[in-house]
């Protein structure tokens, strides 16, 4: 019989997460039940406000839910504890937010470098330049954040989440600041990873159609959790 539990790289059960409020609390997510295997592209898709980035933080473990439990490679993110939780994160997981988050006092070089500064691991110097040759951004590696479009950012963030070729990449909306061309040089780099790193990628988007050779869609509505 086929092991299921060796493809799930990630899952999460009865997941809920209520912010308050000041006379309501806002019921976000409504236990949800997700499961993600290894070296699958994964669209969470739906309207603004409805729950996408509060969900994409929760799976990260970045954020925590009101009740539920996330599992990475078996082990509940509850038994981790914060430092072990941050190493997990820090050695497997990369991230593109949805508002970069690029650090200002440092240049884009040193900020796509930063995942390897913080594993205190080497860094593939092909694979780097590579990606900034891909990504068009090879022309800005000694310029600070702030002299950058926010295209510009947006490449120079994606490029810091591959640089480790981690595990899982979590991007939030990353795409929402580019052009045809350069969606399209970003969804064949993710689907390039995930075929020759077996890169799972948990991508949150408005554009439905982002990606054909997605595992899943799956799409949050009044805090319910609906999966194509
Ligand atoms: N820290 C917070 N405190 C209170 N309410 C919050 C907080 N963060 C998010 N919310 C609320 O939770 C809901 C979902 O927010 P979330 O950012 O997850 O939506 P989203 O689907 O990512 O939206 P968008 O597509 O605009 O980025 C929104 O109504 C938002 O106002
Ligand atoms: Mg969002």
């Amino acid at each position: 019989m086929k092991d299921n539990r060796k493809k799930i790289i990630l899952q999460c059960q009865n997941i809920s997460k209520t912010y308050p409020g000041n006379n309501l609390k806002t019921e976000v997510l409504r236990q949800v039940n997700l499961q993600f295997n290894r070296g699958t592209i994964n669209l969470i898709y739906w309207k603004s406000g409805s729950g996408k980035s509060t969900l994409l933080n929760i799976l990260a473990g970045l954020d925590e839910p009101s009740q539920g439990d996330i599992c990475y490679e078996g082990i509940n993110y509850r038994s981790m504890g914060d430092s072990k939780k941050a190493k997990v994160r820090g050695e497997n997981f990369g991230f593109i937010f949805q508002a970069y988050h690029l650090i200002p006092r440092i240049n884009v070089k040193e900020n796509i470098l930063c995942p390897s500064y913080v594993n205190g691991k080497q860094y593939d110097h092909e694979y780097f330049e590579m990606l900034v040759e891909m990504m068009g951004i090879k022309k800005l590696l000694n310029n600070s954040p702030f002299a950058l479009s926010g295209g510009e950012q947006q490449r120079v963030a994606i490029a810091r989440a591959m640089l480790m070729k981690p595990k899982i990449v979590f991007a939030d909306e990353p795409t929402g600041n580019l052009d045809t061309e350069n969606t399209r040089i970003i969804t064949e780099l993710f689907d390039k990873l995930h075929k020759e790193c077996n890169t799972t990628f948990i991508i949150v988007t408005h554009e439905e159609n982002l990606i054909e050779n997605c595992e899943q869609i799956i799409r949050i509505k009044d805090g319910e959790v609906s999966v194509v």
